[in-house]
């Protein structure tokens, strides 16, 4: 029951300044505009975590996809998939306990990703942190939070990142924003020569803007369409949750042959 309240604060807290936001618009209001200053933004920088939390999206937004955000280098969905494209899909999501699905094996955002995977032929790469995470969904609410002056520290490399001229980052919306470790592995690696495509699983957030975070921390990659699926969608329905990540790939031009 505390759990619950827990969470029902957090996202009630989000979800007023949302309404505040974008005047309610509802489902199809995702805004792709870049972040007007282009400039990095870190997980300490609170001022844009309101920015994100006001861009969060309503209960109903499941499943949100936002335009591409606009870029010097023009693309074509036609085919982008064609095998000379060098396809990474790396995210971050934990087990244990997590919003609305109780104690979870695999992560909700870690479902979506092996989907992307299997319908590119994308090779994976899963962030984690040199500290472990806690497995109980409070701790981690605290933990997280502490992020915001602490970020955390990625275990692993991707050695060959130069090989790759796609990458799909993935992540959990945390706080109406990307959690601090997909800042920290943005500001890891040259992106920009490359398309970088967001994903997220989240509690009803959608995107909630976070594609303009990334934009904004890699202001010389091209950001793809992004998507959202709510992380329950992804645990326990996983058919309805292949379903749009197929079709949101397909009209990306992503989907092998
Ligand atoms: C610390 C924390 C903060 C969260 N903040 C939000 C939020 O602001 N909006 C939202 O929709 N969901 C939020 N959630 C729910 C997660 O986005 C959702 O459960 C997600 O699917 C978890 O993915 P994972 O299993 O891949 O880690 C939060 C969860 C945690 C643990």
């Amino acid at each position: 029951m505390k759990k619950i309240l827990s969470a029902l604060f957090i996202f009630s807290l989000l979800f007023t300044v949302t309404a505040c936001g974008n005047g309610g618009s509802g489902v199809d209001s995702v805004q792709t505009e870049k972040t007007e200053s282009g400039s990095s933004q870190t997980a300490a920088d609170t001022s844009s975590k309101d920015e994100q939390a006001e861009n969060a999206e309503p209960l109903e937004s499941e499943p949100e996809t936002a335009e591409p955000l606009e870029n010097d280098t023009e693309t074509s969905n036609d085919d982008n998939n064609n095998g000379d494209n060098h396809i990474l899909v790396a995210y971050f999501s934990l087990a244990g306990e997590q919003y609305e699905v109780g104690v979870i094996e695999k992560g909700n955002t870690e479902i979506v990703a092996e989907m992307i995977a299997a319908s590119t032929g994308a090779d994976m790469f899963k962030m984690e942190a040199t500290t472990e995470y806690p497995d109980t969904y409070e701790e981690l609410l605290e933990v997280s939070r502490q992020e915001a002056d602490t970020p955390p520290e990625i275990a692993e490399t991707v050695e060959n990142m130069t090989d790759y001229d796609t990458v799909f980052i993935g992540y959990p919306i945390w706080w109406g924003d990307t959690p601090a470790i997909i800042k920290v592995f943005l500001q890891s690696y040259d992106f920009s020569d490359k398309t970088i495509i967001p994903f997220c699983t989240h509690g009803g957030s959608g995107l909630a803007g976070t594609d303009r975070t990334i934009s904004g921390l890699c202001p010389d990659s091209t950001i793809g369409e992004g998507l959202a699926v709510r992380g329950s969608t992804a645990q326990n329905d996983r058919d309805s949750a292949r379903e749009s990540v197929t079709e949101w790939l397909t009209d990306n031009g992503y989907a092998k042959e």
